[in-house]
């Protein structure tokens, strides 16, 4: 993970980096580093911590350099302080990098044994240590980069500045994205086009491989063979890419309000409001009535959120799903049927496994569609085909307006897939969809039950432990829930599916547990009253996450329950994301955790 950021400028660009750096703290926020030229010579300030650290030492310290590179760090190799910082530098250079050097070990004995000493736990020293090297036995700078990048293994974005060099920095990706900004004499390097916004709006991608020379003038890119390449420019939105908390507290407040608006933008760019029908806005490169079977794969809340599509997939198109989370399949290397389909969802389009996986299902001859929120990710790139959720910028590390997005977009396909494989027809399909233009309003109505829910998180924030159990798609809400609470507020929290209790998990209730039962009132309804009668029996303490009817013929006494408007149950998941954020958030506030920052979280997982 990490954000890296370069800029050769025209005046000082100190400030222009720390802000870069600041619209990539999604990346991670153990420590944050910055590289200037002062006069020639590499100068850097380092902090552990937040960026507010490395803002505080440059008040104290200021750096007057036009050239320089900054960097973001979520610790791989090293622990997050201050010498494990980035940029690593040497008399020769400074670089700063995102990912991981494989062979950082065998490299680091080779260039020891060559009389290198090393500071730092990290592998990026490594990358500093082999560029000098190769630049003290006489290769200039470019020539030396050229001949480090092909000893590299693993996945990687770097930066390098140096010594002595105020007209040019080096950029090279390798497995982690890299942008190049143009700007009016001046040219920038970032892990995203988010952090370049406020400079420029016109963005290059680098493609895998290639390595730039960066001048005021603009960029040379190289491919991985060292041949001139030209990649295109695009010109970006940059309104897409306003960051601004508003009137909340938390990014993740934001974009938990945001969803009623995000949802009803991504149906509507999936559903026909004329015809009332499942419109796919381009045609899919594969048949869903020819497809034998669909695998998914993703990771974290992205999983959770195919978890809930294989239950639209299989009963409104009949079509079967197999389903592993990213780390697995892409190791697992599964038998993937040539001609089949691997759905893949991702936020940020850049997971390092899921993209993994995503290549291992193109090799085995598969089609390839791609949930992603962010259309110039990688993954999205290298898709066959894309169907993007328009939650719009998410900077909350836990994923929240995604997530809802992500179901909405699944649903309108598991929707296309049944008309395709016949099993849905037209009547059901209108009906459905009817539902559908209703969650908006639905997730509108959830978010009214926001004070009560914040008097329950007082509750909730007191425990140790807390279970959550649902069945049908609200047993992958559950799991989703559990996340959430683990995730920011750092209690734990599992989810199971409520048939699962008695197979073990009912030995951990007791009074101090609070079990939270997601429960729309659908098929199986009466089956998770049995359920939460169990865990009442063991002096459990409920929370039911459902509806009126629901509430009525479960007739328990609870801790809280929060009512959730009528709705068909097909669409229960989308709706009932809202209180389980909400609980999460709350409970998380309470107890006085930084909900958008948790600890050892990033954002967007460029690392295995
Ligand atoms: C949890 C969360 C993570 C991500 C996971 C996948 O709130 O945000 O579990 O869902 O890291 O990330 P993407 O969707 O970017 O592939």
């Amino acid at each position: 993970m990490c954000g890296i950021v370069g800029i050769v400028g025209r005046s000082a660009v100190a400030g222009q980096v720390v802000d870069a750096l600041r619209r990539l703290e999604y990346r991670g926020y153990d420590s944050a580093g910055i590289a200037t030229l002062e006069g020639g010579r590499l100068e850097r300030r380092r902090a552990e911590g937040k960026l507010s650290n490395l803002q505080i030492k440059l008040l104290q310290n200021p750096l007057s350099g036009a050239i320089g590179i900054g960097h973001t760090r979520w610790a791989t190799h090293g622990r997050p302080n201050e010498t494990n910082a980035h940029p690593h530098a040497t008399e020769q250079l400074a670089v700063v990098h995102n990912g991981i050097i494989e062979n950082f070990r065998e490299l680091k004995a080779e260039l020891a044994a060559e009389g290198c000493v090393f500071e730092t736990e990290t592998d990026t020293e490594v990358v500093a240590q082999l560029v000098s090297h190769l630049m003290r036995s006489g290769l200039g700078p470019v020539s030396a980069v050229e001949a480090a990048l092909p000893r590299l293994r693993g996945a990687f974005a770097l930066a390098f500045l140096f010594a002595g060099r105020e007209d040019f920095l080096i950029g090279a990706r390798h497995g982690a994205p890299l942008a190049i900004g143009f700007g009016d004499g001046e040219t920038y390097l970032g892990s995203d086009a988010l952090a370049l916004a406020p400079f420029t709006n016109q963005i290059t991608y680098l493609d895998e491989g290639d390595w730039t020379i960066l001048t005021r003038d603009g960029a040379e890119i190289r491919d991985a063979a060292g041949h001139v390449v030209a990649r295109p420019r695009q010109t970006i939105a940059t309104q897409a890419f306003l960051v601004d908390k508003g009137n909340y507290r938390h990014f993740m407040a934001k974009e938990i309000y945001e969803q009623p608006e995000v949802v009803g933008r991504t149906f509507a760019h999936y559903v026909d409001l004329a015809t009332g029908r499942v419109a796919l806005p381009e045609a899919l490169p594969f048949d869903f009535a020819k497809i034998g079977r669909i695998s998914i794969t993703a990771c974290g809340t992205a999983y959770y959120a195919g978890l809930v599509a294989k239950y639209w997939f299989e009963t409104l198109a009949r079509l079967p799903v197999e389903i592993d989370v990213a780390s697995e399949t892409r190791y697992r290397e599964p038998p993937l049927e040539k001609g089949g389909l691997t759905l893949v969802i991702s936020q940020s389009g850049e997971t390092a496994d899921t993209l993994a996986s995503l290549r291992y299902a193109k090799a085995q001859g598969q089609h390839t569609l791609a949930v992603v929120n962010v259309p110039t990710s990688t993954i999205a790139r290298e898709a066959s085909a894309v169907v993007p959720t328009l939650a719009g910028p998410e900077i909350g590390v836990a994923s929240t307006k995604a997530f809802s997005c992500q179901l909405t977009v699944l649903l309108c396909l598991a929707l296309a897939a049944g008309r395709a494989r016949g099993t849905l027809g037209e009547a059901e399909e209108k009906r459905l969809i009817d539902e559908l233009i209703k969650v908006p309003g639905l997730m509108a109505e959830a978010l009214k039950r926001e004070d009560e829910i914040e008097v329950l998180s007082r509750e909730i924030a007191k425990a140790r432990d807390v279970l959550y159990l649902g069945r049908g798609t609200a047993y992958p809400m559950a799991l989703e829930g559990a996340l959430k609470l683990k995730e920011i507020s750092y209690i734990h929290a599992e989810g199971y599916a409520a048939g699962e209790l008695k197979h073990g998990p009912i030995a951990l209730i007791d009074d101090a547990v609070p079990v939270v039962v997601i429960a729309p009132h659908d098929a199986t309804f009466e089956k998770t009253v049995s359920n939460m009668q169990e865990v009442a029996a063991r002096g459990g303490k409920i929370v039911l996450i459902g509806d009126a009817r629901g509430a009525d013929a479960a007739g328990l006494d609870t801790l809280a329950t929060l009512m959730m408007p009528d709705l068909d149950p097909v669409v229960a998941p989308i709706v009932y994301a809202v209180p389980i954020q909400l609980l999460a958030y709350h409970t998380a506030v309470v107890l006085g955790k930084d909900v958008d920052q948790p600890r050892n979280l990033a954002k967007s997982v460029t690392v295995e």
